[in-house]
């Protein structure tokens, strides 16, 4: 059985293990719990009864527009749909904050992401340039609510 919840600080260490395994990316703890603060709404975790298994994180970016800023899913749990209950579930509260778009970027070499995204209705509106610390260029996602 899978629940979606609010994220609460005691997840830090799983979603950061999420982002190392399935990002590449390893940010100082304290960066999630900021991102919770700006929009609680905005942190949504996937969990079995087992553990932690997947989040979707974003932040206000405008009046009227949310930015996803990460989204993972265990490895061995992914096309199990979890990404799509998370991103379903983002979705819905951004309509109920009443937020008209939400953007995102995405490594360009990620063609599952990109893949994913384009499934739910985002286009891609830019290229980024060397976005990526590793010097890989982004594309900035975005979708019209
Ligand atoms: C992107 C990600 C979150 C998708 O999560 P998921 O739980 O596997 O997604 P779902 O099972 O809901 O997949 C829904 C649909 O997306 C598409 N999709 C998902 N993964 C895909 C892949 N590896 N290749 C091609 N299409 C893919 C498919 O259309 C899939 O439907 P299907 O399984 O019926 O064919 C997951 O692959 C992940 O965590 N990747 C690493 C982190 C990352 O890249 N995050 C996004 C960048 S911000």
């Amino acid at each position: 059985m899978l629940i979606l919840r609010d994220f609460i600080p005691d997840d830090i260490g799983s979603v950061d293990k999420l982002v190392m395994e399935g990002l590449h990316e390893r940010y100082d703890p304290t960066l999630y719990f900021n991102i919770h603060t700006y929009w609680p709404k905005g942190f949504i975790i996937a969990e079995t009864v087992k553990n932690i298994v997947g989040f979707i994180a974003g932040v206000r970016s405008g009046p009227q527009q949310a930015r996803i800023l990460m989204l993972a899913v265990d490895e061995k749990k992914r096309r199990q749909g979890i990404g799509t209950k998370l991103l379903k579930a983002f979705i819905k509260r951004c309509i109920i904050e009443g937020f008209k778009s939400i953007t995102l970027e995405v490594r360009t070499s990620n063609e599952a992401a990109i893949g994913f995204y384009a499934r739910f209705g985002f286009n891609i509106i830019n290229k980024l340039p060397a976005f990526y610390t590793d010097g890989e260029d982004g594309l900035q996602m975005w979708k019209k609510l």
